[in-house]
């Protein structure tokens, strides 16, 4: 086995230019924008659920807090639409991995991306042994290196940023996961031409996170009451409850997000809404939710309402039973007319 490749990266390398290291530039400033898209695909990512959402968000609001970050897909959107501020967006989660990863591609995007295309690079000889050895001979050991002291998002690097793209574009459906000794065991994901390095909407992200001055931390997401002030907006996503038990994926961290944690999130969410802020949450239809939110007398006394919305159940191993499924819009924002 190779040794791991030497993936230094810093503040300086902001400073290459695109022609510098022979590749197309970015077209400038007057370019059509396209959407922000997520960098990463993510168990639960919210893209499609985006149209149900939008009508939720408030016209005006102060700072923007993402608590369960995930691939951001509500983050971006917002981005796209010029709806975000400078110094107003607080993005934070409890996956060390997920965090470090956005930090990395905010601060140093050149090496980040650079270490991106020279994996994309190695891995055309022999797809199947490289996904492994990066996931098993570089990006755990590394993972195991930073491990021993501090805080993890902190201490993680350029090259275990790229790697966490590279295994999350080339991996089983994007899957995050970690085996009970802390190690990341996804299996290889059977894609024939994976887009690995999506160089405009990395150099993209970074420049939106820079601008904007984002705050991207390691937080539980009760956190956010520590900070959240009346006018904020706060669109909360957790790990959803299971329609049935055999429909569970809650493994983006080792701790569960359990039936009391659900319970735990509803008191957040009516303390939010007494405040005054603006709150979205998404969630199942589970009956427990329902419990908490939809008919619940004190959700309603702080002026929250549960919407049913069509969505789309991403995560299942059967494609076959990834058909159309409802899911709950719990918000106090009174939605948009039209
Ligand atoms: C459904 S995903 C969010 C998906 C995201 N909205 C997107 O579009 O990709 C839930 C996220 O919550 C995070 N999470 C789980 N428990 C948490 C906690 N107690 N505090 C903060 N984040 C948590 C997970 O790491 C995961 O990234």
């Amino acid at each position: 086995m190779a040794a791991a490749p030497q993936r230094t990266g810093g503040a300086k390398s902001r400073s290459r230019s695109a022609s510098a290291r022979g590749e197309a530039p970015d077209r400038g400033a007057d370019a059509p924008r396209r959407p922000l898209r997520p960098f990463l695909k993510w168990a639960g990512g919210k893209r499609q659920l985006l149209p149900a959402l939008r009508p939720h968000y408030p016209a005006r609001f102060g700072t923007y807090h993402e608590p369960f970050l995930g691939s951001g897909a509500v983050f971006f959107d917002l981005a796209s639409l010029g709806a975000l501020r400078p110094r107003r967006v607080r993005l934070t989660d409890v996956n060390g991995d997920l965090i470090g990863c956005w930090r990395q591609l905010r601060d140093h995007p050149d090496a980040v991306i650079a270490q991106l295309h020279n994996l994309a690079a190695e891995r055309l000889a022999a797809p199947e042994e490289h996904y492994y050895q990066v996931r098993d001979d570089w990006f755990n050991p590394s993972r195991a290196r930073i491990a021993a002291g501090g805080s993890w998002a902190e201490r993680y690097t350029t090259d275990l940023a790229a790697m966490l793209i590279y295994l999350n574009r080339t991996g089983f459906n994007g899957l995050f996961r970690v085996n009970s000794q802390g190690l990341f065991n996804v299996p290889r994901g059977r894609y024939k031409n994976p887009r690995i390095c999506d160089e405009r909407n990395l150099r993209r992200t970074s420049e939106a996170l820079s601008a904007l001055e984002a705050v991207v931390d390691y937080a539980p997401y009760e956190a956010v009451l520590d900070v959240a002030r009346p006018r904020d907006f706060v669109y909360l996503d957790p790990p959803y409850a299971p329609l049935s038990t055999t429909a569970s994926f809650t493994s983006y961290t080792p701790d569960r997000f359990d039936a009391d944690a659900q319970r735990r999130l509803q008191e957040v969410v009516i303390r939010l809404a007494r405040r005054r802020c603006h709150v979205v949450l998404s969630n199942s239809t589970a009956p427990e939710i329902a419990a908490l939110y939809d008919g619940n007398m004190e959700a309603k006394q702080a002026g929250i309402r549960a919407y049913k919305v069509p969505a789309r159940r991403a995560i299942n191993s059967n494609a076959a039973r990834r058909g159309p499924i409802q899911e709950y819009v719990i918000t106090n924002v009174t939605q948009a007319p039209g």
